[in-house]
């Protein structure tokens, strides 16, 4: 049962008080300990492409954005770079890119998905884990991606609040067109994850505790959720005067909270997190994070995937240290997926 309730949040997260925060960081770490032990899971990232078809106010790959070179990383290249995160013993990869909804775009996908699961489970290994974060598809995509191997995708709704949301997003996005993802996704039987983004022009405490119980009522498997920072181009970038929130500690309470509320999920110490604060590795993972993120794009398309100012890369070594700083283990040669998803099955749901 959890150890706290929604009523209580919105005064944890109003509050500025040091002394609660430390409380509260040492409360979910015992709860995190307890229910997903010490370890932390690597998904290794591979931001395959960033063209992208939609126009988000607040993001640098949005289409409007002229200043950058658009990219795809060929079959080849994503190949190597998987059968690399295997080898280092990552055992899962996330493959990201913009929202690219084109049929050719998910051919390319089913057929990736597939080699890169028959060249990882040659000698009788579980093969790689793969999560997809490529934003909003049809049913039959998810359900296409799903059956070529993908079994955990992250779609964040960057706010459960309507308003809020239609006010960082142009007119043909819609809050309800996210969740009829989030249900397909569900229904197929992926592990489902979504997210928030925290400190937004206009957010308050109140839109946060709603994100809170939207998480809980939707049961969900995985949690992303991190600071917003903004991008100078970007709409959204001329808003700073309407943001009322100190991003960085309250992304940590509010990483406490979810899993103070959500025992056995799997979340993310996320790489805006780490962006923002040389201790936000450290910080997010004692706040209850158990998985990270690395990096694994080519180099020489990384300044071409900010999605936000200062996107920070840290080397693989640099991370491995600051998780044992932290207190925790890297959980190499594992997938360490949500026992939550398992629970849920279970459960008939
Ligand atoms: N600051 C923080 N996170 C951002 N994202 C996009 N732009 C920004 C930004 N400026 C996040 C969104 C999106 C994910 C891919 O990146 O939450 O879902
Ligand atoms: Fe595209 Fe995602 Fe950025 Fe929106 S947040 S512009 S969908 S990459």
């Amino acid at each position: 049962m959890p150890v706290i309730n929604l009523n209580q949040t919105e005064e944890i997260l109003a509050s500025n008080d040091p002394a609660l925060l430390g409380r509260l960081l040492k409360e979910s770490d015992q709860v995190r300990r307890k229910a997903r032990g010490n370890e932390v899971y690597l998904r290794g990232l591979i931001e395959f492409s960033n063209y992208c078809s939609c126009n988000c106010f607040y993001c640098g790959l949005r289409s409007k954005n002229t200043l950058i070179n658009r990219y795809f990383l060929s079959r080849e290249e994503i190949i190597k770079i998987a059968e690399y995160a295997y080898r280092k013993g990552y055992h899962s990869i996330c493959l990201q890119s913009g929202e690219n909804p084109v049929p050719e775009q998910v051919d390319f996908l089913v057929e990736l998905i597939s080699c890169i699961k028959e060249v990882t489970t040659q000698n009788g290994g579980p093969g790689l884990g793969i999560t997809l974060s490529i934003g909003e598809l049809s049913y039959s995509q998810y359900l296409r991606l799903y059956k070529a191997g993908a079994h955990r995708y992250l779609l964040r709704i960057e706010t459960s609040d309507n308003e809020l949301f239609s006010r960082i997003h142009p007119p043909g996005q819609t809050l309800s067109s996210r969740l009829e993802c989030l249900a397909a996704l569900g229904d197929i039987g992926y592990q489902v994850g979504t997210g928030v983004m925290i400190g937004l022009p206009g957010q308050t405490v109140s839109h946060l505790v709603g994100d809170l119980k939207f998480f809980l009522d939707q049961d969900i498997d995985m949690l992303g959720m991190g600071p917003y920072i903004p991008h100078p181009n970007t709409p959204l970038a001329r808003m700073q005067r309407y943001i009322t929130i100190d991003s960085y500690t309250t992304s940590l309470k509010m990483l406490a909270l979810a899993r103070l509320l959500m025992p056995d999920i799997n979340m993310v110490a996320s790489t805006a997190l780490q962006s923002i604060h040389p201790e936000g590795l450290k910080m997010g993972l004692k706040a209850g994070a158990n998985i990270i993120m690395p990096v694994l794009t080519p180099p020489d398309k990384r300044d071409d995937y900010k999605l936000y100012a200062h996107k920070k890369f840290t080397t693989l070594t640099t991370l491995e240290q600051q998780v044992d700083e932290a207190g925790y283990k890297m959980g190499y040669w594992k997938w360490g997926d949500s026992p939550h998803w398992h629970q849920r099955r279970n459960r008939g749901k």
